[in-house]
């Protein structure tokens, strides 16, 4: 199945507004822009719309302003009209109650802006996790041409010594601080040194993740994915985008409908670069606009086929600079050619085949491995299922320990973040190192999927040397965290899965290898636990009015990829 999503329009007279005069709404249109001093000649242009996600609450997107220069020049080098409007912008940190909650927000915006003005195509700058989603999901649905242009990776830094980065060191030093391995005025210094400059997370995280496999989908221009944020690459290569987009708005190259091929890419990518686990949600999310469900049976398939190759954090060693250096997303696939569709048309007007084909020699690189000596084999994701998890629950193993891929343990449950603060440190919880911790309440509708599902280790069992545990969730992890940890465990609990029938001292049996997810109680206890209804005493998110209202009416589980029911294309 393929949907194209080219729709013809018309310069500035497309989709006037409606005054039940389409000429004077055109003679309103034209008086008004020519304010801004545009000229009769500006606007017989083909415009190309620039999506501007600037904000100071946003350090990942803070190169907004020259990578904007950059694709205007692109767009006037090809004779067109660049027109730059803003959309919402999300950052992880400053976007409560999670930034999941609002994707879907964004996506909504992103659409109806696009459809709302005149524009032939359009440039969408995004980068950190969730606003490329929200824009492929956005840009999909409103049916224009559209170039992804990621902000880029920011760049690493040094503390006490060593190389540091956001962040999976901020996660790492934070659990540190927590065992007491580092004091207050350690931690506090470094603050100071995690986040060197503006730009995305400088790991494999969920911003890079997402922006290798948009390049990988042919929907950036060459090399997109991993210049860092403040680097001449970076800058030439929005100018590429604008001029890349003006040759959409023109004609002169057409839209790549999106369809199998460009998913095969897409998992194809996340799987050897090890990425994180939420870009199966949000790829479940984009795919779904055009009508295509993810087949787990073919997801876990491909994982026995593909290895990693990618060193980088938070699995391996690497920081995204040391990625870019060594190739970037190319390089990737000039390892896994066999493994990959190259014949697919991107927006640059070129294929990937094209672009292998000027790859030039590479230095030797050690972030990016040959099929012949990879990280790690296969399965670097692992899509689960099994009487806890129905409907589906994921692992990254690469970033999990060995030990622990193969688990029986003893429930030790948390009715939502609230309890588990209260209860997770408390040196009375019957707690031991071999458990399975259970945090549930935390999924789409109850929580709004916060990436919480790295539940932290007891601090008694952390002070003794406990570094990792089982721990699952209906719940996500940021693509910076690693550990055994299960999630993204579907239906979640407030909507009445069976996590919602789990109770403390249960036993659970995870398999990686056998890809499966059990609960290990009898049927019969099982339906009698159905008649409690515990997920009703389950925290929910609120619902009373507004966006709250319609996010818990019409958000989807993990596996259709939390979209709005009304927002996916009917398969
Ligand atoms: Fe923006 Fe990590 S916080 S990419």
């Amino acid at each position: 199945m393929a949907a194209s999503p080219v729709q013809a329009s018309t310069g500035l007279s497309a989709g006037t507004v409606n005054y039940g005069d389409r000429e004077f709404a055109l003679f309103l249109r034209r008086a008004f822009i020519k304010g801004a001093g545009l000229s009769d000649e500006d606007l017989a242009k083909p415009i190309v719309g620039i999506i501007d996600t600037g904000s100071d609450f946003n350090p990942c997107h803070g190169n907004a302003p020259q990578l904007i220069e950059a694709v205007k020049r692109g767009v006037m080098m090809q004779g067109a009209l660049p027109v730059v409007f803003p959309t919402i912008s999300l950052h992880e940190s400053f976007a409560a109650p999670t930034s999941l909650y609002l994707r879907n927000l964004m996506s909504i915006d992103t659409e109806e802006m696009i459809k709302a003005q005149p524009m032939d195509a359009v440039v969408v700058i995004g980068g950190c996790d969730k606003t490329i989603p929200a824009q492929v999901m956005g840009a999909l649905s409103a049916g224009r041409p559209f170039v992804v242009l990621p902000t880029g990776p920011m760049l690493s830094s040094r503390w006490q010594g060593e190389r540091v980065g956001a962040c999976t060191d901020c996660r790492r030093l934070w659990a540190d601080f927590r065992a007491g391995r580092l004091t207050q005025a350690q931690i506090d210094d470094a603050n100071n040194h995690l986040v060197p400059s503006v730009g995305t997370c400088s790991v494999m995280g969920t911003a890079s993740t997402m922006a290798c496999m948009v390049e990988a989908m042919g929907l950036t221009v060459p090399g997109a994915a991993s210049a860092p944020a403040v680097s001449a690459d970076r800058i030439r290569i929005a100018e590429r985008s604008g001029y890349a987009a003006a040759r959409l708005a023109k004609g002169e190259v057409v839209m790549p409908p999106l369809g199998e091929k460009q998913l095969h890419n897409a998992l194809a990518t996340l799987l050897a670069i090890g990425g994180s686990t939420n870009a199966l949600v949000h790829l479940a999310a984009i795919m779904g606009r055009i009508g295509i469900r993810l087949d787990p049976q073919a997801f876990n398939a491909l994982a026995d086929q593909v290895p990693v190759l990618v060193d980088l954090k938070p699995g391996g060693e690497g920081y995204m600079p040391d990625f870019h250096e060594a190739g970037g997303l190319i390089r990737v696939v000039s390892e896994l050619q066999e493994k990959m569709v190259l014949d697919l048309p991107t927006v640059f007007g070129d294929t990937l085949q094209q672009r292998l084909n000027g790859l030039s020699a590479m230095v030797a690189a050690e972030v990016i491995r040959s099929q012949a000596n990879p990280i790690y084999p296969s399965g670097g994701l692992r899509w689960l299922s099994g009487n806890l998890a129905p409907s589906g629950a994921v692992i990254k193993p690469v970033a999990a320990s060995k030990n622990l891929l193969e688990h029986t343990g003893r429930a030790v449950v948390f009715d939502g973040l609230e309890d588990m603060a209260r209860r997770l440190d408390d040196p009375a919880l019957d707690v031991n190192a071999d458990d399975v911790l259970v945090l549930r309440g935390i999924g789409p509708k109850g929580a709004g999927m916060p990436e919480a599902g790295l539940i932290p280790i007891p601090k008694k069992l952390a002070s003794q040397g406990v570094r990792d545990m089982v721990r699952l969730s209906d719940g996500r992890m940021s693509g910076t965290a690693y550990g055994t940890i299960v999630l993204h465990i579907s239906p979640e609990a407030a909507a009445a899965g069976p996590l919602s029938l789990v109770r403390n001292g249960d036993k659970i049996r995870l398999s990686v290898r056998e890809a499966s997810l059990n609960l290990l109680v009898d049927s019969e206890t099982l339906a009698a636990r159905e008649k409690e209804s515990w997920h009703e005493h389950l925290p929910q998110l609120a619902q009373e009015r507004g966006y709250g209202r319609l996010h818990a009416q019409e958000v989807l589980q993990a596996e259709d990829g939390c979209d709005f029911r009304f927002l996916r294309k009917t398969p």
